[in-house]
């Protein structure tokens, strides 16, 4: 009998690369042969599927209905099951080519399909391309829960090209700086370069621009600690709110309510201590990008559907990672009662 262990550093061998022109170049040349199965949305499919088709000249194409509202259980296994009926093989590539909810609905089903095949995420909005595409988190929504089931997957390769968000509606762009603002919370340089470029925070330009940083920040604290055992719940920072917000209402994109759930739990960690004047730069840049607040769900609500959050370790509780100081984040627990408090006091001042 022979023996082998396979440690996390092992399993962590995502390569990600930024890089110009990725459906006529990057793409075959990444796949080197191998067979491809294609999975897209069918906005994103629209736009770019004649590019996809001319570049790898074949290979079995499946696409979702585009939009959280479809990152369930069903369209996992119509994914799953378009692949059995192709045939596809255990050394066929998953190329997952769309925003967070493909590379989260296809990371999922390449980390289930044969017990797990090579995926290579190809991310086509902002959001995508500076956080979900990286660090091999998969998931579905179920039973009223966001990304309740999931693994974690990490993709054999990342392409992040920049010239997609040409094609992006302005509020999917607004959706990703929700995420890079979330980032920029964690770290002091990308800060300091949000606020100092404010006036052209949707620049196209100026985002390609930190897309690298933003990928470099998230891989660090990844292949620190890719299984969330602790440093990357840094990266849940704004998001026990957020989630709470976005199951209830629904209506924003998740980067719009990233941006809520950062502002709201800047307020709250300055009333725990936390550095005031810098909160208050970091909630002047979330409202820089958010534009006017919507109305939020009663706080009675929320404080009730955070308390499910996977998140919280004890009933009745609710985990939050918040801002604290310039470049520091804080793990804070507060009662579910003191938390509906926070948000009534809070919503009261939006
Ligand atoms: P999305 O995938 O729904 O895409 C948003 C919209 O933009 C869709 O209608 C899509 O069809 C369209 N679109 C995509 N690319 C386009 C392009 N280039 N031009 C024009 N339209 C385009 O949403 P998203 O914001 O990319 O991702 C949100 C999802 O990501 C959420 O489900 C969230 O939970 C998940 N997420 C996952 C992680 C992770 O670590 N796995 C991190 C953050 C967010
Ligand atoms: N977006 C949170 C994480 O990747 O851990």
């Amino acid at each position: 009998m022979k023996s082998f262990s396979v440690t996390e550093k092992g399993v962590y061998t995502s390569r990600i690369v930024c890089r110009r022109n990725v459906l006529h170049s990057a793409l075959p040349q990444a796949l080197g042969g191998r067979k491809a199965f294609v999975f897209s949305d069918e906005r994103v499919w629209g736009l770019y599927g004649k590019r996809v088709l001319r570049a790898l000249g074949e290979g079995n194409v499946h696409t979702m209905p585009a939009g959280e509202a479809h990152k369930t259980p069903e369209t996992l296994f119509s994914l799953l099951a378009a692949m059995a009926q192709a045939g596809m093989h255990r050394s066929d590539v998953l190329v997952c080519l769309g925003g967070g909810v493909v590379g989260d609905v296809g990371g999922l089903a390449a980390a289930l399909y044969m017990r797990g095949i090579a995926c290579i995420q190809v991310p086509t909005t902002l959001l995508a391309q500076v956080d979900s595409s990286v660090g091999g988190k998969t998931a579905v929504d179920f039973c009223g829960i966001k990304n309740l089931v999931g693994a974690f997957h990490q993709p054999a390769l990342v392409l992040a090209d920049p010239a997609f968000f040409k094609t992006l509606p302005a509020r999917e762009v607004r959706c990703g700086l929700g995420e890079i603002v979330k980032h920029a919370a964690l770290s002091a340089p990308l800060f300091d370069k949000l606020e100092a470029n404010a006036e052209r925070l949707t620049d196209l330009a100026f985002l390609a621009d930190i897309v690298p940083e933003n990928i470099a920040f998230k891989a660090d604290v990844v292949r620190r600690d890719a299984r969330e055992a602790g440093l990357r719940k840094c990266l849940n920072l704004g998001h026990t709110t957020a989630h709470a917000y976005e199951l209830l209402d629904g209506t924003l994109s998740h980067g719009e309510y990233v941006l809520i759930g950062t502002y709201i739990e800047a307020e709250i960690a300055a009333a725990r201590g936390g550095d005031a004047e810098y909160l208050a730069r970091l909630r002047a840049l979330c409202r820089a990008v958010l534009g006017t607040f919507p109305s939020l769900p009663a706080a009675a609500d929320a404080a009730r559907v955070a308390c499910l959050d996977k998140k919280n370790t004890r009933q009745g509780r609710v985990v939050l990672t918040v801002p604290f100081r310039r470049g520091e984040f804080r793990l804070m627990e507060l009662s579910a009662g003191e938390y509906e408090g926070e948000l009534s006091r809070i919503g009261r001042t939006l």
